[in-house]
């Protein structure tokens, strides 16, 4: 069995078991110390001012950049600091009104509702196991000018294969949206290699400070900002602007600069760990869920553990989600998600109030595991 060995980092842990990791992962104190460091040593604005504490920020804002670029194998003029992945996704899908954009059935709110007020959309209906349905892409890709997926499912943890649907869409002349707010930070996205075209997370799912995330491209000269004012324009007067250059016309107004480089310490991190270990340690504990548990509950998503590594959704008859969410959080200091996860139009589609969600992280560990199977089994009984 793996151990990672990072527990220690994660001070809460001490007290709770944390598997709600997809909807926020923990931050490691090595991440809230370089918070601190920015609001303790230098807490001035980045790009404006031309002193010490200025000219700081603006170095570890440029390292940050740097940081997160190489993590993505991409160039820094690519990475756009925003809040969360919906802003990402917002961003692009503002630049795509009218057009035709593809998108899966298992699609979060934020990779479905920016385009459904903008765009005419495409639902491509999942595999019955719910894995993804490429030769339904095959045969719907025609017209289509974006196809927009997520890399992991956040309601079951399916891995989509993007390369296959990159390859499929740049086939047919259609641009390609990531939503990896599930997958950035379990694992290696090799932005360049993929031969993705836009790309949306947060840092706060890959243990970097809440209201942080990327967007990534190699098209933005070619969109358009979605809010504009101070930081992203060389010059105006009362008639017009200019644009500042890419990417910092995307980043309007003053920024979370002690999260921005929080997230680059959370960089690093992963980076440490590395994501061999990281795969490694998710793999093994769904084995050992869907292993004492997939017989017991209604599993939401395909048997096999290996084609959702770091979820485990499910239903328990007679309990609602919240119920079994709410009975092991008193009872054990569980914690994890209840609900539709923002995922509302599939589970209308399946006739489902929702699931309940374990997600798994590189601090849980074994003990974490037979806890909470141990208080699953109670309830079952
Ligand atoms: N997308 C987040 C989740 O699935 C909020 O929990």
């Amino acid at each position: 069995m793996i151990n990672i060995n990072v527990r220690q980092d994660f001070p809460v842990l001490s007290k709770n078991i944390y598997l709600d990791s997809a909807c926020m992962s923990l931050k490691p104190r090595q991440v809230i110390s370089k918070i601190n460091e920015y609001y303790n040593e230098y807490p001035a604005c980045a790009g404006r001012s031309s002193h010490k504490l200025s000219n700081k920020v603006n170095e570890e804002i440029y390292k940050t950049r740097e940081i997160t670029a190489k993590f993505f194998n991409t160039k820094k003029e690519n990475v756009v600091f925003t809040r969360n992945t919906t802003e990402g996704i917002n961003i692009i899908a503002n630049s795509f009104k009218g057009k035709k954009i593809l998108i899966t059935d298992k699609e979060h709110n934020s990779n479905l509702l920016p385009w459904q007020r903008k765009c005419s959309l495409k639902i491509l209906n999942s595999n019955n196991d719910n894995t993804f349905n490429i030769e339904g892409l095959n045969s719907n890709i025609k017209d289509v000018d974006l196809v927009a997926v997520n890399h992991v499912s956040n309601l079951d943890g399916v891995i989509n294969p993007i390369k296959e649907i990159i390859k499929i869409a740049h086939e047919n002349n259609a641009l390609v949206s990531i939503d990896a707010a599930q997958s950035a930070g379990h694992h290696e996205i090799n932005f360049k290699k993929l031969d993705i075209d836009f790309l949306s997370c947060s840092g706060h799912k890959m243990l970097g400070p809440t209201g942080t995330g990327l967007l990534i491209s190699n098209k933005l000269n070619e969109i358009e900002p979605l809010n504009i004012g101070g930081g992203t324009v060389i010059d105006s007067n009362y008639n017009d602007y200019r644009y500042e250059e890419i990417p910092l016309r995307f980043e309007a107004g003053l920024q979370d600069y002690a999260g921005i480089i929080g997230l680059g310490e959370a960089i690093n991190y992963l980076k440490k760990i590395g994501f061999d270990k990281i795969e490694k340690n998710e793999l093994e504990l769904n084995n050992i869920l869907t292993e004492e548990l997939s017989n017991e509950v209604e599993l939401i998503g395909p048997e096999d553990y290996n084609l959702r590594p770091s979820i485990f959704s499910f239903n328990i008859k007679e309990f609602s989600s919240h119920d079994v969410a709410q009975i092991i959080s008193s009872s054990r200091n569980i914690c994890i998600r209840s609900g539709a996860h923002c995922v509302h139009s599939w589970f209308n589609k399946h006739k489902l109030e929702g699931s309940a969600r374990a997600s798994l992280y590189l601090y849980n560990d074994k003990n974490d595991i037979n806890t909470f199977i141990e208080e699953i089994k109670k309830l079952i009984k």
